[in-house]
């Protein structure tokens, strides 16, 4: 069983299904409104969890009632929560989704106790983290958390897993040093390389980039197309699962937490971890919210 400790954030995600975007100075009316679990780094820690991996979670949450609903849905998953500790002064991260027609999402986070982990929280966790296979994170925490919890990986052979979102300028060369594989979407490439994704050539060109840095294997997501890999000595594209999306919200999550689970620590199962990640993330799709639309190992059928 695959040892995965994921770091990141957990917010409560309140779901406001819209029309489309309103306009500067407009009024819309919500078709319906929901809340859910969600947060990158809980999504993608959930995500591996019902895929099979022992998970381990570091992040933190305030005091409110809504923060100990979701620990307990991780618990019955089997999740270690024993690294989330409570900020006494933050609240509990929360996001607001808007969901238009088509399924397609705008989301406005507010970091809350996410912003609060410390480097003294990291160095807490630090068995977490050494007796890991690989760690995850995601930037909805603060970055010098991630580069410290990425060095005691580095340190004690445990690969690392960055995933660059949301997107941030000036991503510190000392964390993308420390990271073995990143998976970012287009935009999120580009920001890092300063190379436009528009085809394949142009996501090697991205890889090749990223190789410089330091990183051993790049994935470039590309929403319901599917995902491009590049390794030092392969590359290649995997289309995603044609589906009728109904909230895209957590797909990604899940493509990284299903990965992270499945991948074999050499690699070499890239192309069939990928294709399962793909499918994980269709099933996701398919039902609004997060961490509720997040399937378990049992319902993927390749
Ligand atoms: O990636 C999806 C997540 O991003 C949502 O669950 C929301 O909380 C935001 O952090
Ligand atoms: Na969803």
């Amino acid at each position: 069983m695959v040892k995965v400790t994921v770091l990141g954030s957990i917010n409560v995600d309140r779901i406001l299904q819209i029309p489309r975007l309103p306009l500067p100075g407009e009024t819309l009316a919500m078709g319906g409104q929901s809340s859910a679990g969600g947060g990158k780094g809980a999504n993608q820690a959930i995500a591996a969890v019902r895929m099979g991996a022992k998970t381990n979670f570091i992040g933190k949450v305030g005091r409110e009632g809504a923060a100990d609903f979701m620990l307990d849905t991780f618990k019955k998953d089997g999740m270690n929560i024993e690294h989330v500790t409570y900020s006494e002064t933050a609240g509990t991260g929360q996001a607001y989704i808007m969901v238009d027609e088509h399924g397609q999402n705008s989301i406005l986070i507010y970091g809350g106790a996410n912003q609060a982990i410390t480097v003294e929280d990291i160095q807490s966790a630090k068995d977490a983290i050494k007796t890991a296979d690989r760690i995850v994170a995601q930037f909805e925490v603060p970055i010098p958390v991630i580069i410290e919890a990425f060095k005691i990986a580095r340190e004690n052979g445990v690969q690392t897993i960055l995933n660059p979102a949301p997107a941030i300028k000036d991503i510190p060369t000392e964390l993308l040093a420390v990271t073995d594989m990143i998976i970012p979407n287009e935009t999120e490439a580009e920001i890092i390389t300063g190379i436009k994704v528009t085809d394949e050539a142009s996501m090697k060109a991205n890889a090749e980039a990223m190789f410089k840095l330091g990183i051993k294997v790049v994935i470039i997501t590309v929403g319901d197309k599917g995902s491009f890999y590049a390794t030092a000595d392969k590359d290649g594209f995997i289309p995603a699962f044609k589906v009728q999306a109904v909230d895209t919200t957590a797909a990604g999550d899940t493509f990284i937490g299903a990965l992270s689970t499945k991948l074999s620590l050499d690699y070499s199962n890239l192309e069939e971890a990928m294709t399962f990640a793909n499918k994980a993330s269709s099933i996701t799709v398919q039902t609004q919210g997060a961490q509720n639309s997040i399937p378990y190992e049992k319902d993927i059928h390749l």
